[in-house]
């Protein structure tokens, strides 16, 4: 008799053949195919993953780019001709919407958020929460995609290195050494088998292959190190004392250069440094683990590694300019890459101010009793409030709670976002439905994962879910605070 997981998995692999086939007839009608997916690097990784699968099929097929999906957006989607809608790394907890709006439409759902308890009969609904895996952890939207680009046709297995990328672009890495686990190693032993990945154990600092030594201990936000993140000139003198040469000639080292004993060096002088800050040894330790790749990709581009392929494409999305990740992610090159290149450049440039920002200026960043809030008013946009607060969540609070940031919305309401850091014991906590039950009841919209959500409210009503988050943290969590 088969085993409860077992079951599971069946059921999850007969859903990815039968939407798998859904697609293929779709495909020979020649009908318009279309596809909506998230503006993260998880949304762009799997809409780059289906677009070539599509272009590969010769398909009749448009993608758009969403930050979420809303009823006004529902509504376009109605007024369009088409014979198939897929939703990729959303939709699944936006199934009341879709039921009371797209009642004619087949539609498939690729997702990994928690899924809402609605039918739709006409919908092929691929989420791995349906069958008890984890969706925060084992498999991203970009993964489920490739699941099922690859039982449409198997030569579509070289798509496995973006679904990887999308895996580490929604953090699903925060395991041992860093490593990807459950649904996501399988696809990262397609990508190995095929020689298009090579995993290996590192100094986990950003650029590890392109940057400077202290531009790569700068860039490096995960973990965030108090004084040296977004610090470029404090990393040069941190790492000058060490006795390391960071040049050869006129060319700057990077950390690909360095010897074993270098590298141990650099970590070990980092960890006494994180230690003397306070941060428990699980922040220095995430500094060392699994790296990923991308074999087939040019040394000096960020397409190269996995983790900065996913920043890559996270800022193309994040500057609205989500068609060119998607473009790249199919295998565009050429100029097409420079302007994404110079997006990146931007991203940057306007990621470090906004940090400089929020931890600069007296009460942006304030500590309620279970929570920290970023008040990012109308300096923040709205779509880059979430990445400071993952950046912040990660080694920057001196206390392990929850951070909510908040910022002004482009329509008029107001756009939170909320991590939960690493080592907080969450006890019950999910933020994904705390948020989603708050907003709702406020008349806004909200959800996401146990560790990572995020709302739209109608404004001034942010108060209200400030305080109501800040009393349900303290309830669920599994230590009561009382102070
Ligand atoms: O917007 P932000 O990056 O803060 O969202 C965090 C997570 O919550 C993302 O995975 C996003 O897809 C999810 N989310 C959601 N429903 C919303 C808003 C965000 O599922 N209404
Ligand atoms: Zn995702």
């Amino acid at each position: 008799m088969a085993d409860d997981n077992q079951k599971d998995s069946d059921d999850f692999f007969i859903r990815i053949t039968q939407a798998a086939n859904i697609i293929k007839n779709h495909i020979d009608t020649h009908e318009l195919i279309r596809v909506i997916s998230h503006i993260d690097a998880d949304g762009l990784a799997a809409a780059g993953i289906l677009g070539k699968t599509l272009q590969r099929a010769e398909a009749f097929f448009r993608i758009r780019i969403v930050k979420q999906l809303t009823e006004e957006i529902v509504n376009e989607l109605i007024s369009e001709d088409h014979s198939l809608l897929i939703f990729m790394d959303l939709g699944s907890g936006s199934l009341d919407l879709l039921d009371a709006k797209l009642k004619d439409c087949e539609l498939i759902i690729f997702d990994h958020h928690k899924p809402m308890n609605v039918t739709i009969p006409q919908l092929t609904h691929i989420n791995p929460h349906l069958a008890s895996y984890d969706g925060t952890r084992e498999i991203s939207g970009a993964g489920v995609t490739y699941l099922t680009a690859k039982a449409m046709d198997n030569t579509n297995i070289d798509l496995a290195p973006l679904a990887i990328v999308g895996a580490l672009g929604d953090s699903q890495d925060k395991n041992d050494e860093r490593g990807l686990i459950g649904l996501n190693e399988g696809i990262v032993d397609d990508a190995v088998n095929t020689g298009c990945i090579k995993v290996e154990r590192d100094l986990l600092l950003f650029g590890r292959e392109t940057r400077p030594i202290h531009k790569a201990l700068a860039y490096t936000t995960d973990p965030f190190i108090p004084g040296l993140s977004n610090a470029e000139d404090k990393c040069l003198g941190f790492l000058n004392n060490l006795d390391i040469d960071l040049k050869i000639h006129d060319r700057w080292r990077t950390i690909n250069d360095l010897t074993v004993e270098e590298k141990e060096k650099i970590f070990s002088k980092i960890a006494t440094y994180l230690s003397s800050k306070g941060s428990p040894d699980s922040d220095a330790l995430r500094l060392i683990g699994k790296i990923y790749t991308l074999t087939n990709e040019d040394r000096f581009k960020p397409m190269r590694d996995g983790r900065e392929y996913a920043s890559f494409l996270n800022a193309c999305g994040r500057m609205r300019k989500g068609g060119l990740g998607v473009a790249v992610a199919m295998g565009s090159r050429g100029e097409t890459l420079d302007e994404a290149l110079e997006i990146l450049n931007n991203y940057k440039k306007t990621l470090s101010q906004y940090l400089d920002w929020v931890i600069q200026i007296p009460n942006v960043l304030r500590k309620l009793k279970n929570i920290y809030v970023i008040n990012g008013s109308d300096k923040i946009d709205e779509l880059i409030i979430g990445t400071i607060a993952s950046i912040l969540s990660s080694g920057y609070l001196k206390e392990k709670m929850p951070i909510i940031a908040l910022t002004s919305s482009e329509d008029g309401m107001v756009k939170v976002s909320g991590r939960i850091p690493n080592d907080f014991n969450r006890g019950n906590l999910d933020l994904g439905t705390i948020f989603r039950e708050i907003s709702t009841k406020l008349n806004g919209i909200g959800g996401g994962h146990n560790v990572a959500a995020g709302a739209l409210l109608p404004k001034d009503s942010e108060n209200q879910f400030i305080k109501s988050i800040n009393k349900l943290v303290g309830l669920m969590h599994h230590t009561i605070t009382t102070d």
